[in-house]
């Protein structure tokens, strides 16, 4: 790999500066006649120019040579028809509980990388509206080579569950590993290269207003995943000519024109629009020390707000390890129904609401109003739990993308191979307990 590592800077959105070659930053403006080292000047915009501060992101780059340098784009044809796009249909939505098995992997025979392994499970909104989100699983057996992606629909919450993953951007190099997360934001190009030989994982594309950090009200100013916690690369860049090509996700579909050069040629950037990581394992795990346990508004991780206050477009929750002490108290997660809709997975171990049948790398689709819950073994394990003794739930992490809007499941995930058909039968057993005094 042609990009190395220099380091993360730490924070969450904050106003970075680095650059890889000294001297290369312009002093007291963003854009001067010329820029140190021959370079150009270039801005990056993830929100409004208008935009209040607080909300505000962009990035200034000053690079080898502008963004606007590439052949035309076409449309993509991929050698290996995954399906990545965000056709999530406008016809009848089915309210059954869904669930899934791992994506398979390639074959021995295939070559896979991350863009041709996305595989669009699920999503809502979209693009055009600049709202919603896209539900996607990944299975890869290949490095990207001579090429490079990027996506102007969405900022990109990836969610690996096997294999390490370089992230080579244009801002600097983010290398994630199992029950971390990495956010690739809108527009900024990289190329993803496996460090295991093979990958798999998760993939939220948010289209409307960026993650970030939740408001933390009576929890005070720290828990849940704290700001410091979040890594954004140094600089890093690549000086390199050939023939390579640019595949670009925009309005739902892929595109792909011919570059002449890396564009990964940032050899310094400030601003605090960037790619972050975020290891899952550093998450404050917040419950109940008395009775009950509170609404998994407790897992937040980072959200997208809605035009709605208190309602998010997107949340990223996790169920993380943590201590289970409430008394006389069902301690798995509950029955229930809500107006929100819950797409989980499971990047490690084994989830406490079900005894079998998701496993990691796995899927669930729960639509709003639709009941779900502990299956019925969990049920009759924790109902006849001793509960003089705090439980630990260990070696495990699982994640929800929850959403405002009915999360539309894509026809080829309803007709995959894969998806478990008899998924509702884990309910069938809950035995009826009712005795009328
Ligand atoms: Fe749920």
């Amino acid at each position: 790999m042609a990009i190395t590592s220099n380091g993360y800077q730490s924070g969450f959105g904050n106003e970075f500066a680095t650059e890889a070659l000294e001297g290369t930053l312009p002093q007291g403006r963003n854009s001067p006649q010329k820029v140190a080292h021959g370079l150009y000047a270039e801005q990056l915009s993830g929100t409004a120019f208008t935009a209040p501060r607080h909300a505000n992101r962009r990035s200034w780059l000053y690079r080898i040579r502008p963004a606007a340098m590439h052949g035309s784009f076409e449309p993509y044809r991929s050698s290996h028809p995954a399906g990545f796009h965000n056709e999530f249909g406008d016809g009848p939505v089915t309210p059954n509980q869904l669930r899934w098995d791992p994506l398979p992997m390639p074959g021995d025979g295939e070559r896979i990388d991350f863009v041709d392994g996305l595989y669009t499970m699920a999503g809502n909104g979209g693009p055009a509206a600049m709202t919603g989100l896209g539900v996607h699983v990944y299975a890869a057996n290949a490095s990207m080579q001579g090429r490079f992606f990027y996506n102007a629909d969405a900022e990109m919450l990836i969610v690996p569950q096997q294999g390490r993953v370089h992230l080579a951007t244009e801002l600097g190099v983010v290398e994630v590993e199992p029950q971390e997360i990495a956010v690739v934001p809108r527009g900024v190009r990289f190329r993803v290269e496996l460090l295991d030989g093979s990958a798999r994982g998760y993939v939220c594309e948010n289209f409307g207003a960026l993650l970030r950090l939740p408001d933390l009200g009576p929890i005070g100013s720290n828990g849940l995943a704290n700001p410091r916690d979040f890594l954004s690369p140094q600089a890093a860049f690549e000086d390199i000519e050939g023939e390579f090509e640019l595949v670009a996700k925009f309005q739902g579909h892929l595109w792909r024109a011919d570059i002449g050069h890396s564009p990964l040629d940032v050899v310094g950037w400030h601003g605090n629009y960037a790619p972050y990581k975020y290891d899952l394992r550093r998450f404050n795990t917040i419950g109940s020390i008395s009775y009950d346990h509170p609404d998994p508004s407790i897992f937040l991780v980072l959200h997208s707000p809605s035009d709605t206050p208190g309602t998010s477009n997107l949340d990223f929750a996790i169920f993380p390890p943590r201590w289970l002490v409430a008394q006389d108290t069902f301690r798995p997660p509950w029955f229930h129904r809500n107006i929100a809709s819950e797409f989980m997975g499971l990047i490690h171990g084994a989830y406490d609401a079900k005894a079998e049948g998701f496993v990691p790398g796995g899927s669930s689709l729960h639509n709003c109003m639709t009941g779900h819950g502990p299956d019925a073994a969990t049920f009759e394990k924790a109902s006849n739990a001793d509960l003089s003794k705090p439980d630990v739930v260990k070696d495990t992490m699982a994640f929800m993308f929850e959403a405002r809007g009915v999360i539309r499941p894509t026809a080829q995930a309803l007709e995959a191979g894969h998806r478990q058909a008899g998924y509702q039968d884990c309910w069938a057993g809950l035995q009826k307990h009712f005795r009328a005094p």
